[in-house]
């Protein structure tokens, strides 16, 4: 037996959604590096257009559809175009994602919802409708994008840490399609400077009190996590299932 192909996605078609955002174009990078055609989306449509053109710049070939995550409607038919584009989906990762940081007594329930569609309602719909194409292959990954503020208690993101109830989420899934040879996993990043996390961070004293809770001593950084994507993505991670990935400098076991 050889491992030299562990990680080779060569003849995967990966479906990365919230690819416009901060946190998703190294993971871009690192799956089309291994070999996986990209389909990209996002609400984003500008977005999408830059990474597009990254991914390009550097050799990579994209297809991209514009979906709102939290739409039914617009999750199944990017499933539809996905499916007569490629026949076949291997890879699902959800990065799709908004925050909006409020203390507990002043979070309106409409915010509270709007954050519950997107984050939790959007990467359950994802992942139902990855599986309508996954379960007829009898194979496939799904990995979902949560956070340490869904295992830890970090201040004024309650409807938030809700939201990453897809640590939760993917365990039960897992285990209903751990006979049908579909993995699903997730990664919990820790603050990372992006688009999401800029006006926390701008504060330079909450900076430094968020970076004092990483053991490691510094924030992530989008190309942190692509190990960890690659392994989830790959052949490498075929009997790991159901688990969350805390890419996060030490942060959840301090
Ligand atoms: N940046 C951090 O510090 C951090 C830490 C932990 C977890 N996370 C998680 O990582 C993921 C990515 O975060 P990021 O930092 O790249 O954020 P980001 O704001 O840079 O990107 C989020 C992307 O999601 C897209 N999006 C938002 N609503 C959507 C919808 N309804 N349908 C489709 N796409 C939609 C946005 O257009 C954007 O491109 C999120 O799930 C976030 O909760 C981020």
């Amino acid at each position: 037996m050889s491992y030299k192909k562990l990680f080779n996605l060569a003849n995967k078609v990966a479906l990365v959604v919230g690819a416009a955002g901060g946190l998703a174009g190294e993971t871009c990078l690192g799956l089309a590096e291994f070999g996986a055609t990209l389909a990209l989306a996002d609400i984003d449509s500008e977005g999408l257009v830059d990474v597009s053109n990254d991914l390009e710049k550097k050799g990579f070939k994209t297809w991209s559809k514009i979906v709102d995550v939290s739409d039914v409607t617009s999750v199944e038919k990017l499933i539809k175009d996905l499916r007569e584009q490629f026949g076949r989906l291997d890879i699902m990762i959800n990065f799709a994602g908004v925050v909006l940081p409020t203390p507990v007594e002043k979070i309106r329930v409409t915010e509270f919802q709007k954050i519950i569609d997107i984050n939790l309602k959007g990467s359950f719909i994802l992942a139902q409708q990855s599986l309508s194409m996954m379960l007829p292959q009898r194979s496939g990954k799904i990995i979902l994008v949560g956070s340490v503020s869904g295992q830890i208690g970090r201040p004024f993101s309650a409807h938030y840490a809700a939201s990453k109830g897809v640590h939760a989420m993917v365990r039960t899934m897992a285990v209903e399609m751990a006979k049908n040879n579909i993995q699903i996993n997730s990664i919990a990043p820790v603050f990372t400077l992006t688009k999401m996390s800029e006006d926390v961070l701008s504060d330079p004293e909450m900076k430094k009190s968020i970076i004092s809770t990483i053991p490691m001593g510094r924030l992530g950084l989008p190309s942190d996590l692509v190990g960890a994507m690659i392994f989830l993505s790959s052949s490498a991670s075929d009997f790991v299932t159901g688990q969350t990935i805390f890419v996060d400098g030490g942060c959840t076991i301090s």
